[in-house]
């Protein structure tokens, strides 16, 4: 039988996950009902679930609406597959095939894999071909490859000077408009979106700032294990074990790039992550090896982009 998320049992559904993604990409029902009902965009129209005889369940399939009523950037004609799982890939077709028919009632013109605002993935996870396989033959069309870091951070400290006239720490609760204003003037899209929402469920404890004469010039979102709201690579937290954390995203105001500002936030700001006795540290949804290497990063979890024309 299917069903909407309305009364969907979420134990269930990550035991599902569990049985379907590979280890590393478990997750827990907290997370799952976070990133799937509970977000503004989750597409209640699009999205079902499908039991048996038995009320056990045997696939889902969890939609977003675009975020551009959240912030500029993302197109309004895409949707995005949030989550799938199923028990037999035959389930997976017939939930899939229901979702686009939804969303090509709608006029959507495209259905992206993950990428959504409060996303498990940033693009189909490489070394789980069942599924890319499964995408593929659907008519996904595969686009650029992104990836996780991942380090121990015991004994890190930073070995990267810091520029004159910067100053680097936590951000305090009076810094908070000077962080907007930031944020508006650098990253006014989905950055500003996630790290003003994260402020405001975690406290200014989740952003290490630069400063720069009296205003702020950088940030790097860091988030730990006491977090009750993770985001971005933290979904991870099972697989990164006691004592997880995350960086990410980080920037810097574009006048100050390349004067080693960000390699000395970046630095300080692992090194906050180490003082409070943060071990795995996952930085996610990247292109830049160079840059976290230096600081000891190693890829991890690969990603590709997966979109289907729905057109
Ligand atoms: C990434 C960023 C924080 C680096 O800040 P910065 O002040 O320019 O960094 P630094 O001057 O300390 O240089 C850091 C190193 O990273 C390299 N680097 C920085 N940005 C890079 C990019 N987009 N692509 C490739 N290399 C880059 C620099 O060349 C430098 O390498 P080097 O030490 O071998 O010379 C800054 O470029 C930025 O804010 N970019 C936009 C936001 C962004 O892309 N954030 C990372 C998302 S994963």
């Amino acid at each position: 039988m299917k069903h909407t998320f309305r009364d969907a049992d979420f134990n269930k559904l990550a035991e599902l996950w569990n049985a379907f993604y590979p280890g590393r990409y478990a997750v827990d029902a907290d997370l799952l009902r976070q990133n799937t009902v509970d977000s503004p965009l989750f597409d209640w129209g699009a999205s079902e679930i499908l039991t048996d005889d038995n009320d056990q369940v045997r696939g889902f399939v969890s939609v977003k609406r675009s975020a551009a009523s959240l912030y500029r950037g993302p197109d309004r004609d895409s949707a995005h597959l949030n989550a799938i799982a199923y028990t037999d890939p035959r389930i997976g077709l017939d939930l899939l095939f229901d979702a686009k028919q939804t969303l090509r009632n709608r006029g959507l013109a495209r259905l992206v894999f993950g990428m959504d605002s409060g996303h498990f993935f940033p693009g189909c996870p490489v070394d789980f071909r069942n599924l890319s396989d499964f995408l593929m033959i659907e008519g996904f069309a595969e686009g650029g490859e992104y990836f996780d870091l991942e380090r121990d951070l015991t004994g890190y400290s930073n070995k990267f000077p810091v520029p004159k006239d910067d100053e680097l720490r936590l951000i305090e609760a009076s810094d908070l408009p000077a962080l907007q204003r930031f944020l508006e003037r650098e990253f006014p899209d989905r950055w500003r979106y996630d790290v003003t929402k994260k402020v405001a469920a975690e406290g200014p404890v989740c952003v290490f700032g630069l400063f720069h004469g009296s205003e702020m010039d950088g940030f790097a979102l860091i988030q730990d294990w006491t977090h009750t709201k993770p985001i971005g690579g933290a979904v991870w937290r099972k697989d990164l074990g006691d004592h997880w954390g995350s960086l990410g995203p980080i920037g810097v105001s574009k006048r100050l790039r390349g004067r080693g500002s960000g390699n000395a936030l970046l630095g300080e700001a692992l090194s906050c992550l180490a003082e409070r006795g943060v071990r795995r540290c996952i930085i996610d949804w990247t292109t830049l090896d160079k840059f976290y290497g230096g600081h000891g990063f190693e890829k991890s979890r690969f990603y590709r982009h997966l979109s289907l024309s729905l057109e």
